[in-house]
């Protein structure tokens, strides 16, 4: 992978993957931080819902495939 903005490789941990007609994956340790200020640290890989019909936001619970979502 290419070196940017002057940051090492060994910072690279986390990696953000667009599915088509789904969810945002996070591959890594993320801290995600709601509206309400409330923080969840979350490792591994988390799945952001992008088509916005989720009833579990900010997360994908599957909704994306019963409504069709397309982008
Ligand atoms: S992307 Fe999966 S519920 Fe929205």
């Amino acid at each position: 992978m290419e070196e940017q903005s002057g940051k090492s490789e060994a910072y690279l941990d986390t990696k953000v993957e667009v599915l088509a007609d789904g969810p945002m994956l996070v591959h890594g340790s993320v801290i995600v931080q709601t509206p309400d200020g409330k923080e969840e640290i979350k490792q591994k890989t988390t799945a952001f819902c992008r088509c916005g019909e989720s009833a579990n936001k900010p997360y994908c619970d599957g909704t994306h495939v019963k409504i069709g979502f397309k982008g």
